[in-house]
């Protein structure tokens, strides 16, 4: 088509040319560049009618009247004053055309699933909208009634399109729902809505450092007049397509509507099944138009995310009703507060649940935070479930488990909610137990109906279970449960039979009948069974739990229990990051935005208090994974007998030290056992110092090698940082030996004989100022630098050099050592040298504060001529033991093997991710050691920095712990405990997918 016609048009607006064609079928839209902005210009279809735009213009303008900020397209009058013009098009047709302002951003549509608070800020601007709009006397413009919420009943007479299969039964039922909502949603008062807030009619600019923002609200060509709830029902309906937790989704949108035009219950209530009318309406409407264009399988693709939306099982409209309620913080039925407040006035007169008093009885601990039940929080093992409780207080066997304690015994599948072990679990208690040894009778606390009584077989199931019915004398319902009962029970107890308070109706369960547990009774509560059924969660997960609570409150009271007697009081953890920031200095700092309180871990996982799993990919130091229990066990035998030092003979130390210099060349065979990475630096800069008489150190730039002055004064990382003085005249910077973004790069194949040949200069500027070089100091593989491994043959050439020199080669495998290489047990033997001295720390304690330093005879030798060397902790007999163990679980785990293999998956798949997105630049690593560097563009190799620090968050936020590194911290850093497995680096890979597209779609 010829734009002539319309370039006259944008010549009004000053625009001067860029004017392009966007989406639209029968009416045309254009983008063309202005000196006030881009605008939009609209040509309507031919023929069309005046008043649809009229509306529109007005519309717009009465909602930015009433509010100035809400991000709509505010309407650009012609030159006559007109909202819109008449214009003859190429063909002589002639056509309505207006102009609005842009706004900046993309299709939400475009941008994929939102996260929550997005979705929440979008729900508050919906409802500003509303409200703008709620005094607003225009009328329609729709062209069709067909997207008319009120009159949805349409699509009835059309099913036939659907077939008689199970859609065409979903559409049906969908349907009755939905008259059934009519009446209610016909009470309410109407006004002028929007009406097609779906995900291409919202504009979001997508951010990294900065939160997502709406940045438009477009497309008023289908405003109708009806209920508010209606505009958030389809708002909802696109939103939510395709998201993770459509449910959390969902109610993240409402809830923001809420906070900004608060709903009533009843109009929550009709939210849902609007929703998935709309739905409805949207996949018959498009059946129909596709029965015309038989084979066309748009139509099948586009309606898929629908289908999978309406299909899906686990969406249940009665539980969704209440959550919806909950995220508005209003009750969670019509009766809850009702009955709550009746459970309250009674608290104190009910008949005993076990047929005595329970107030002295102690409370046990099975929190995250309190408790080490289960040791593998994957797998609660049979002897830990049947001996959950305290081991002191006077009756052992009669003790009180919390409400709302979270909890890592239930390690069945049955409550895990994803496919990945770092998935949600379920694992906060909703109800209050009650420890008595099996057999113990158990009564109803008040008069009811049996409602249900059920054996429930599976492991860590509840055995024997009933339900009772009760009602408060202004005819509230509600339901009890108890759990864990003798089976015995589903012989005598029948559903319907009445009970009476006080009656024993059942007994405490062995375990053998009742799931396997200690005995005892799960005794909860339930406001409601509307999304239960008979299949109650006896516990939840803690995103949901602010649901789950208000269907399932505290039970206290039915057992005459003050509310805080057995209910689990959470870590503040506000009030500890303000005590932290009180008692510590600004600079230690906290990791991530959103900091993370872990109070448990297990081999390359961790679990912050709630008891979520989150797969830890950064940290090296648990080596051979967090809470081995070997050794645990071999740190509490030897504490129960004593720890030493090193001035008393002792097996362990000299056991370590073969342990260690049987996995190095044979000369280097003195050690040295130390606490940390930085003093075992310090160390190899005296032995280097004693050996060769010179003091001067050649190091890379960007290095890092501790903490401690000495340490710092060779880590460039550090040391040319604002405030910490900069260079000291006897050190020395080479290049770091980086060949994808330093001086030398790989299509140089005389790189590392470039990046080596940079010691001559530093050895010659050693002369020039009279020094004698000590040595040369590397982190084998450079890992603050930004995981780099160097060119083959890099430290051999930099070792002739150095040694011709006379000094000693220091290799700093702190972060390479161990096994975590795969194939090189050292970073040293991947570049085929030996170092005069290699210094080991972080895994070799695996979080127990050890370091060595190892080096040849002749150097140790040179150093003894010195004082005496003692370090107080260094090499004390705990220690020693540990480390011994880390080595030998490297071996017997065969965990080096692993680190190549699972190191070659990952890269395999971060190299995929890397042909997917221009942001990655290079993937590089060995076994467990990998670095994905980001760039803003892959020509310039510019970091991209502020993409690093949103995919380090994201996944945090996704559990996925991974780190930053490199001069410009766009370095995503990957370096797992060795234990990691095919599935954890399978997640690993897809959360990353999900970061990466989100950051495509944003500017970086
Ligand atoms: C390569 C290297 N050397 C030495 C150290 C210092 O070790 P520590 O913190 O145990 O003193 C570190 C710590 O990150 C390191 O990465």
């Amino acid at each position: 088509m010829n734009h002539d016609w319309l370039r006259a048009i944008a010549e009004q607006f000053g625009s001067t040319g860029g004017l392009r064609q966007l989406g639209g079928e029968h009416d045309l839209n254009f983008r063309a560049t202005a000196p006030q902005g881009d605008i939009i210009i609209k040509a309507m279809r031919a023929h069309g009618d005046a008043a649809l735009v009229e509306q529109q213009c007005v519309a717009i303008a009465h909602a930015l009247s009433a509010d100035p900020t809400l991000p709509l397209p505010q309407v650009l009058p012609a030159r006559d004053g007109r909202a819109w013009q008449h214009v003859a098009d190429d063909r002589g047709q002639p056509r309505m055309v207006w102009v609005q302002r842009a706004l900046e951003g993309i299709p939400m549509g475009e941008a994929g699933p939102q996260q929550l608070a997005v979705l929440s800020s979008f729900g508050a601007l919906a409802a500003r909208l509303d409200l703008a709009l709620a005094r607003f006397e225009g009328a329609a413009t729709a062209d069709a009634a067909k997207w008319d919420l009120t009159k949805a009943g349409w699509i009835g007479a059309h099913l036939d399109v659907l077939g008689n299969g199970a859609r065409r039964r979903l559409i049906e039922d969908i349907l009755a729902d939905y008259e059934a909502a009519l009446p209610s949603l016909r009470g309410l008062p109407s006004q002028v809505i929007h009406n097609d807030l779906n995900d291409f009619n919202i504009l979001v600019v997508p951010g990294l450092a900065e939160p997502t923002r709406i940045s438009g609200l477009i497309d008023f060509g289908d405003m109708a007049v009806g209920p508010r709830v209606c505009e958030l029902a389809i708002a909802g309906a696109y939103a939510i397509l395709d998201h993770e937790t459509p449910e959390a989704a969902l109610a993240a949108l409402v809830a923001g509507y809420h906070s900004a035009s608060p709903l009533t219950a009843a109009e929550t209530d009709l939210i849902w099944p609007l929703l998935r009318t709309r739905l409805a309406v949207s996949v018959v409407n498009s059946t129909i138009e596709a029965a015309g264009r038989p084979g066309d399988a748009y139509v099948t693709i586009s309606q898929a995310p629908a289908w999978r939306l309406l299909e899906n099982a686990a969406l249940d409209g009665a539980l969704m009703r209440a959550r919806l309620r909950v995220a508005c913080r209003l009750p969670a039925t019509d009766s809850a507060d009702r009955v709550a407040a009746w459970l309250d006035r009674q608290r104190g007169t009910f008949a005993a649940v076990i047929g005595e008093a329970l107030d002295d009885l102690s409370v046990g601990q099975l929190s995250v935070a309190t408790s080490t039940v289960p040791q593998d929080p994957f797998n609660l093992r049979k002897d830990e479930a049947r001996h959950l409780g305290p081991r002191k207080g006077s009756d052992r066997s009669r003790w009180l488990g919390q409400y709302g304690e979270p909890r890592l015994v239930y390690t069945d599948r049955a409550f895990h909610k994803g496919p990945w072990r770092a998935s949600n679990r379920r694992t906060i208690h909703m109800a209050i137990d009650i420890f008595a040894p099996a057999g113990h009778p158990v009564h109803a606390p008040l008069a009811g109906r049996v409602a249900m009584v059920e054996n429930r077989t599976g492991h860590l199931d509840y055995g024997g279970v009933a339900i009772l019915e009760h009602q408060t004398p202004e005819g509230d319902v509600f339901h009890t449960l108890y759990g864990h009962l003798d089976p015995a029970l589903c012989e005598t107890l029948r559903p319907g039979c009445e009970v009476t308070a006080g009656e024993v109706f059942a007994r405490l369960g062995t375990p053998d009948g009742n799931g396997g547990w200690e005995p005892h009774l799960h005794f909860q509560l339930a406001l409601t069974l509307d999304g239960m059924g008979h299949d109650w969660p006896g516990v939840a997960d803690p995103d949901d739990w602010e649901l789950w609570q208000a269907i399932c409150p505290n039970p206290a009271a039915l057992l005459n229990l003050p509310d805080d007697r057995a209910a689990y009081r959470p870590i503040d953890e506000a009030a500890l990051l303000a005590e932290r920031k009180a008692r510590f200095g600004a600079n230690l700092k906290l990791s991530y935005r959103r900091p993370v309180t872990f109070l448990r871990g297990w081999r390359h996982h961790l679990f912050d208090e709630m008891g979520r799993p989150y797969l830890d990919a950064y940290n090296n130091v648990p080596h051979v994974g967090h809470a081995h229990p070997r050794i645990r066990t071999v740190a509490a035998d030897q504490l129960a007998r004593m720890n030493s030092n090193t001035r008393y003979l002792h097996p362990a130390q000299v056991a370590l030290a073969e342990r260690i210099t049987a996995k190095l060349p044979e000369e280097l065979e003195i050690c040295f056992f130390v606490n940390s990475g930085s003093e075992a630096n310090e160390l190899a800069l005296r032995l280097a110092r004693a050996a060769s008489g010179g003091y001067d150190i050649v190091t890379p730039d960007h290095g890092y090698h501790g903490n401690t002055t000495g340490a710092i004064d060779i880590s460039a990382y550090k040391f040319n940082k604002p405030g910490m003085g900069g260079r000291k005249p006897w050190v020395q910077l080479v290049d770091v030996a980086d060949d994808y973004r330093g001086r030398f790069r790989r299509d140089d194949p005389d790189r590392a004989l470039r990046y080596a040949a940079q010691v001559d200069e530093a050895l010659a500027a050693i002369e020039r100022r009279g020094g004698k070089v000590a040595g040369f100091i590397a982190e084998t593989f450079p890992s603050v630098g930004g995981q780099i491994i160097p060119p083959p043959g890099y430290l051999a050439q930099v070792y002739e050099r150095i040694r011709r020199a006379g000094g000693i080669c220091i290799a700093d495998e702190v972060q390479t050592g161990l096994g975590r290489l795969g194939d090189f047990y050292f970073g040293f033997e991947q570049q085929a040298v030996r170092p005069d001295i290699v210094v080991l720390g972080k895994p070799l304690g695996n979080g127990h504060p050890i370091g060595a330093v190892i080096t040849t005879r002749a150097v140790a030798d040179r150093f003894a001529e010195g004082p005496e060397y003692f370090s107080t902790f260094g090499g004390s007999t705990l220690s020693c033991l540990i480390a011994a163990e880390v080595l030998d679980i490297v071996e017997d785990e065969r965990l080096a093997a692993n680190a190549k293999a699972m190191g070659e998956r990952l890269l395999t798949g971060l190299q995929a991710l890397g042909e997917k997105y221009p942001v990655i630049g290079d993937v590089r690593g060995l076994g467990l050691f990998l670095g994905v560097d980001l760039v803003t563009d892959g020509d310039s190799r510019t970091p991209a920095t502020a993409a690093a620090d949103y995919v380090v968050n994201r996944l945090r936020d996704m559990r996925i712990l991974i780190g930053r590194e490199g001069p410009a911290d766009n370095i995503l850093k990957i370096r797992p405990p060795l234990t990691v497995e095919a599935e954890d680096v399978d997640m690993l890979l897809a959360r990353l997918d999900i970061c990466l597209r989100e950051v495509e779609t944003a500017r970086y």
